[in-house]
């Protein structure tokens, strides 16, 4: 890139995280690549993907230092320090194991995996490379307002009542994405799942979208120790309507509707001992920080986070490479978060099916 056709450098810190991406596809297109770019503290050193007439116009404008249409080699190079593995669900857990058994630090795109028996053979392998960091790529904890939530029930809240949230797609999602995205480039050679795992609509959309609503709900309100759940489709609509029993005693209720007949509509309330907090998030494609106004019984007042910085994948990878770097804590989901994340969808996938309450330990495993 020509220097002079940037306004102001990006300020980068002296080390920096040698990162490879693994899919050059549209999440590695509107998010990652970017992100990695932008990132204080990372640089995208590598990018790969089997399609090799994609990965060279992604290449072209993303600028990775190397270009690999191999996994296998990517993981070779001794350079490369982690990866971000940005692939169809299905791969993630096969992918993720190799690139720990090559010595590579991982964050991998949410769901963490498709069920629970491959959850946890990943937990397995990572238990054994503690020296390495895995994260799963559900990113709204790095929203500051959700961040701020977060804060202010573990230290003020005192005891947990309940907790609602909710994530309900928009019917302009679509039009408001293709807006909001760079424009997208695709091949007919990308590397897909056999199969058309979207074809079933019910899986599809509990893997891709209630886990986003699930890890949210945990991030806030602890363990989640049963689910009973209610599903209806009707008018082109899929509603799931969750009970939730939390470990902490809390209770509480998941609702996740797409598409909805109107703006996009994400957000939780939050009632405790010596507070309550309501929160309203936005189409995460606008890097919009959720709005949160936690009340307080300590000074009977409202809080509330103002103009923070919501580029969830920025904010996501420089979390990362934090923890790697410099040992700081991790914000993000861990392994055991994303596996109880799966299993919860599983518990709620269950509970559809049978019209029971389901403990998540007794979850069957599949969505
Ligand atoms: N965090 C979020 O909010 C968010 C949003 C959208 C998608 N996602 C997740 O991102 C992941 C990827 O989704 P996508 O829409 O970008 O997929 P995609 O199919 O558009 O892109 C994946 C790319 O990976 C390549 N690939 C697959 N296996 C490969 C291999 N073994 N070696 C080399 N290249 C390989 C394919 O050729 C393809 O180009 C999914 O898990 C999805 O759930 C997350």
């Amino acid at each position: 890139m020509l220097d002079s056709e940037r306004k102001a450098p990006l300020t980068k810190e002296d080390r920096l995280l040698r990162v490879g991406v693994l899919g050059a596809g549209l999440i590695a297109q509107a998010a990652h690549l970017q992100a990695c770019k932008k990132a204080r503290n990372v640089e995208l050193y590598a990018l790969c993907d089997a399609a090799a007439d994609l990965l060279e116009k992604v290449a072209a404008v993303s600028e990775p230092r190397k270009t690999f249409a191999s996994y296998e080699a990517l993981l070779d190079d001794r350079q490369v320090e982690a990866i971000i593995i940005a692939v169809a669900d299905q791969f993630h857990v096969s992918m993720a194991i190799q690139a720990l058994e090559a010595g590579k630090h991982v964050l991998v795109e949410k769901p963490m995996g498709v069920d629970v028996a491959e959850c946890e053979r990943l937990e397995e392998t990572a238990r054994t490379r503690p020296h390495l960091h895995v994260q799963i790529g559900t990113m709204r904890r790095f929203d500051p307002g959700i961040a701020f939530a977060h804060d202010f029930i573990r230290n003020e809240m005192g005891e947990l009542l309940a907790v609602k949230a909710w994530y309900c797609d928009s019917i302009f999602r679509y039009q408001e994405t293709d807006n909001l995205h760079p424009w997208i480039l695709t091949s007919s050679q990308a590397k897909r799942p056999q199969g058309d795992p979207k074809a079933d609509k019910f899986s599809y959309y509990l893997l891709g979208h209630g886990s986003h609503l699930v890890d949210t709900a945990r991030f806030l309100g602890g363990e989640i120790f049963a689910v009973r759940a209610e599903y209806r489709e009707r008018a082109g609509a899929r509603s799931w309507f969750v009970s939730v029993e939390f470990a902490n005693g809390a209770f509480g209720h998941l609702d996740l509707t797409l598409p909805v007949r109107m703006e996009w509509h994400e957000g939780f309330q939050v009632y405790g001992a010596n507070g309550s907090v309501l929160a309203k998030g936005f189409n995460p494609w606008y890097f919009k920080a959720c709005e949160v106004e936690c009340f307080s019984m300590r000074d009977n007042q409202y809080h509330r986070l103002l103009g923070a910085d919501g580029y969830t994948f920025r904010r996501q990878i420089e979390g990362f490479a934090d923890v790697i770097l410099k040992g700081v804590p991790v914000v993000g989901a861990q392994i055991q978060d994303g596996l109880a994340a799966v299993r919860a969808l599983s518990a709620i996938s269950h509970s559809v099916k049978t019209g029971n309450r389901v403990v998540l330990a007794e979850a069957p495993g599949n969505i």
